[in-house]
Parts: C-alpha cells; sequence; structure tokens
C-alpha cells in the first residue's frame, strides 16, 4: 500500500468516528456533526494544493504557480508569503507590521521543507521586511534551527538582505494611537484629553485600536505528496521589546512531516504554544482525523485547557481567537477557528478563492 492510500484509509478510519457520533465540533457546539461533506470540502481534496491564512489569497496563488512549474514547495511557499510580507498595507506581517510597545517592528517566522525535515527559523528580527526569506537561509546555509535579534539580522545582511525601517506611517499612527490612548495619567494625551483637534493633520478618527495577533501561514504540497510550510508574523501589536510568539517555533506556530502532512496557525501564539498547536495538528492526522477534523480537534484542546479566568468568557469559553490550517499528504485540506465565520485562502486546479473555516464555538 502507497503512502497515498494509507493515509486515505486513516481518514476514513477518522471519518467513521466522526460519524458515530465523536465529532469535536458537535462536542463544542451541540450543532450537527461535521463530517466529510459539503461544510469541509477540502478533507475530499486530492493532489496539489496550497492552503493559507485569509491574507493570503496573492501566496497561495504564487506557490501553486511555482509548485506547477516544478519549483520546490519551500521555495513556492516562502516566494507566496513574501509578497504579503512587503505589502504596506497588511499590517501583520513584515514592512508595515504593527511594531511592539516602543514602536519598534520586530518579526518572526519558520519554516520547514518536507523532504529533508530541515527547519529554519528567526525571532524579533529588526528591520530585514522578508523574515520567511531569512529563515529559509537559516534552514539551507546552516547547521541551526533558530536566529534570533541582532545575530538575525547580522546573518541577514550577511546574505545580502537590506536593512531599512519598517515602520511606515500607517503603522506608526496606529502605534501613536495606542499609546495616546493606554495610559490615561501619563503624559501622552488621548483624543478627549486634547484641546486641539485631534484629527487635523491625520488620517481617520482617534479611537483605541484593539491588539492584533495578525500573521500568514502558508502550506504546499506537489504532485509527488512533498510538503513545506511557513509562518511569517509582526507578532502581538504593540507588544513587550523581545516578545515572541508561536510563529517562529518549529511545532507551534508551523509544522510539516513529509510522511503526514503540514499544520500552521494564527492568533494568540502563546495559547498556541502552550499546545504544541502545529505538531499536535499533524499527530492528530497522522492518528486519522481529516484536516478540518484535526484543526477542531485541536482547537477544543487549546479551549480545554485555557484556565484563566481573564482569558475566559461567561461561558467558559476561550475569550481570544486563534485559527488553525491543516494540509495533508494526498492534498487534502481543512481549516478552523475558535467561534464565528472567517476563511482561509485556498489554490487547487480550481483556481485561488476563499473557503469558510470551521468553527468550534459556533
Ligand atoms: N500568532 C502570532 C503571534 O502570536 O505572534
Amino acid at each position: 500500500m502507497n503512502q497515498h492510500n494509507n493515509i486515505d484509509r486513516r481518514a476514513f478510519l477518522g471519518m467513521t468516528g466522526v460519524a458515530a457520533g465523536t465529532t469535536l465540533a458537535g462536542a463544542a457546539t451541540g450543532k450537527t456533526p461535521l463530517g466529510s461533506n459539503s461544510l469541509a470540502p477540502g478533507d475530499d481534496h486530492r493532489g496539489v494544493a496550497c492552503i493559507s491564512s485569509g491574507n493570503g489569497r496573492p501566496a497561495t496563488s504564487k506557490a501553486y504557480e511555482m509548485i506547477m512549474a516544478g519549483r520546490d514547495p519551500v521555495d513556492a511557499v516562502v516566494a507566496g508569503v513574501n509578497i504579503v510580507e512587503s505589502d504596506p498595507n497588511d499590517m501583520s506581517v513584515g514592512y508595515g507590521g504593527l511594531p511592539n510597545e516602543e514602536g519598534v517592528v520586530q518579526l518572526d517566522s519558520c519554516v520547514m521543507h518536507g523532504p529533508t525535515h530541515k527547519a529554519g527559523a528567526v525571532a524579533c528580527i529588526e528591520d530585514i521586511k522578508n523574515p520567511a526569506s531569512v529563515a529559509l537561509f537559516v534552514l539551507k546555509r546552516t547547521d541551526h534551527v533558530m536566529i534570533v535579534g541582532r545575530g538575525a539580522k547580522q546573518f541577514a545582511l550577511a546574505h545580502g538582505f537590506k536593512a531599512e525601517d519598517l515602520l511606515n506611517d500607517r503603522a506608526r499612527k496606529a502605534w501613536l494611537r495606542w499609546k495616546e490612548n493606554s495610559n490615561p495619567n501619563d503624559d501622552w494625551l488621548n483624543a478627549e484629553q486634547m484641546d486641539f483637534d485631534p484629527n487635523e493633520g491625520r488620517e481617520g478618527a482617534m479611537g483605541p485600536i484593539p491588539f492584533t495577533y495578525g500573521t500568514i501561514n502558508c502550506s504546499g504540497v506537489d504532485a509527488n505528496g512533498d510538503l513545506a510550510s511557513v509562518t511569517t508574523t509582526s507578532g502581538l501589536s504593540y507588544k513587550i521589546p523581545g516578545r515572541v510568539g508561536d510563529s517562529p517555533i518549529v511545532g507551534a506556530g508551523m509544522f510539516c512531516d513529509n510522511a503526514v502532512g503540514a499544520a500552521g496557525a494564527t492568533g494568540r501564539g502563546e495559547a498556541v504554544i502552550q499546545n504544541c498547536g502545529a505538531f499536535s495538528i499533524v499527530r492528530e492526522m497522522e492518528n486519522g482525523l481529516s484536516p478540518t477534523e484535526a484543526c477542531l480537534a485541536v482547537m477544543k484542546r487549546i479551549a480545554d485547557r485555557t484556565k484563566q479566568k481573564r482569558l475566559l468568557n461567561e461561558r467558559g469559553e476561550p475569550n481570544f481567537g486563534v485559527t488553525l490550517y491543516a494540509l495533508r499528504k494526498d492534498g487534502a485540506y481543512g481549516s478552523a477557528l475558535m467561534r464565528g465565520r472567517g476563511n482561509f485562502a485556498v489554490t487547487t486546479s480550481a483556481g485561488t478563492r476563499h473557503e469558510a473555516c470551521a468553527s468550534l464555538f459556533g
């Protein structure tokens, strides 16, 4: 039995479990069980596929095109996310990403290559807008897995990356607005405290803006079943300088096992790290769950293991967002989020589109 047949059989066994009423979505919501039906069409897909978080349509499109042209999936997914990293309008990654509490953009990324099982990562890197490419250099050109901070920047410069200021005007103004609203007793005045029109010479209103965990994960599989995955981010906005989230942690924000599949995460990185998110998704697929069910299983584990009251709502459910993504070796794929509606990007032979994520708490 070849690998693809093996995975299909495991997936079938997993779906049988779902049909028997053990569905995780149903367990959380009391709603109709989620099986391998039209709610999760990706579970039935086979063949070349690239998937990403919802902000990754250009990434999956580019990665798919490169894979179809015969390029290694690891080069393809990194080239894909480079587009989003370089986009000044995406405030969650790379250039234009939201900074830390001191107004400094610090970026995290990791990448993994299925066939060699090699990984590369950078964390807290400053002034380099494509950390995913630096992570790929760590993977290809060093015997290490992770380089952080000043060392990561020096490593990038040694490989010809250019240093540049990543804090564009839009992100700087958002940071300033956060700073002016974060402490009513400090000397940075917010809109109500000012004697002058706070919007004069500025774009938009001056209300406080929430913290964000914006990130992009992108995974790809080629016609041989070879996989790669990458995650890249500017991390939690206005974070404590030096804070590292899940995105550069192999096994948390991204993991790839060429015998099984690849997975990634976006959202509250602390919760993903504490539950070994991406690694756990891949293991759930190895144990027979479909990609969507594997994402839901790990989401449920994250929910069940959230104990701090300040992180729970009145129903005892996590009050934060996490979205998980899974791509199996045979081309099946899926995604799940904690609650509400959301979508993820997919490119297959049917084109590039958004598909709906399954939702643990509906
Ligand atoms: N998931 C992105 C972060 O927490 O930094």
